[in-house]
């Protein structure tokens, strides 16, 4: 092999390499745990193409969150843009406070002695998504249960002890912890049995349970609300995220495209050589 061909060997390599890592990396696998009684987070798949989704997200959050959660990194006027809703009925429907222009950013509705009222000032919400993770926002919200011992009756197994009380209660009804006997598994992965044949059960406690007729919405329609509101957080999170995305994929289409012309203007050059 010639030096050069070891070179572009050596190049291809790196190149493998750093493509490999990009795509196996996954930064919200990395942190671990971070559910903590929930266990593992249940996984989130945003769609940012999906308008409608985000649409319903953002009129969740501006009716049950911004209250006390500002967005202050992003501004009104932008949000109906990209959210394909036209300015006047996004101003008519969706902003209380008649004197706000779009370019005003979304700074909340909270006095600044919130932090009185909680023990903890409501924290911005705009970039959320990016600390907390999408997958850790989709189960918070779904984790309340009532706990008569804290202050507001809930408590949550995602986040323990939080300051925040479940706003969407009489959407969700009333969720319980509940003890339930579930099938025990032997070590061959089979259901254990006794000798007469009949499952052997192990009481297990700690599974949430939705007093039935308690709230507004169903437990499906309380996901996809869920899902709508987190959908929306990771846009707010990153609005060009979609466009980001979308852009990623031409210049890898590019690269290889690229790619492939210089190695075939390589061989070309190449031909000097052996003469
Ligand atoms: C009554 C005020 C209030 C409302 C309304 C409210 N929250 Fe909160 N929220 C809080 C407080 C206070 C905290 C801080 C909790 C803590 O750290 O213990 C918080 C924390 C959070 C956190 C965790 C942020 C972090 O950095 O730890 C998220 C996510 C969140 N809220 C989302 C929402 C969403 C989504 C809504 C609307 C459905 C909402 N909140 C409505 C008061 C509120």
């Amino acid at each position: 092999m010639t030096f050069l061909h070891k070179e572009i060997m050596n190049f291809y390599k790196i190149i493998f390499f750093i493509f490999f890592i990009l795509f196996t990396y996954d930064l919200n696998s990395a942190a671990g745990g971070a559910c903590k009684d929930y266990g593992d987070c249940d996984k989130f798949d945003y769609s940012l193409n999906d308008i409608e989704s985000l649409q319903r997200g953002a009129s969740t959050y501006i009716n049950y969150c911004y209250g006390c959660h500002s967005l202050q990194y992003s501004r009104w006027g932008r949000v109906a843009t990209d959210l394909q809703i036209p300015e006047d009925i996004f101003f008519e429907n969706l902003v209380f406070d008649k004197s706000i222009k779009p370019g005003d950013l979304m700074t909340g509705a909270m006095p600044e002695d919130s932090a009185n009222w909680f023990g903890v000032a409501p924290p911005d919400l705009t970039l959320v998504s990016r600390y907390k993770g999408d997958d850790w926002i989709y189960s918070y919200l779904r984790a309340y249960y009532e706990d008569s011992s804290k202050q507001y009756g809930v408590n949550n197994l995602v986040y323990p002890g939080t300051a925040m009380p479940n706003v969407l209660l009489a959407l969700q009804g009333n969720q319980k912890l509940v003890c339930k006997d579930i099938p025990m598994i032997a070590a061959n992965g089979g259901q254990k049995r006794d000798e007469y044949g009949n499952d052997i059960l192990k009481k297990k406690c700690g599974f949430l349970e939705v007093e039935e007729g308690t709230g507004k919405l169903t437990k499906e329609e309380f996901d996809d609300l869920i899902y709508d509101l987190t959908n929306f957080l990771v846009y707010v999170g990153e609005p060009i995220k979609a466009t980001r995305e979308r852009l990623g994929w031409y210049v890898i289409f590019y690269f290889l495209i690229f790619t492939a012309l210089s190695s075939l203007l390589y061989r070309e050059f190449h031909k000097d050589y052996n003469k």
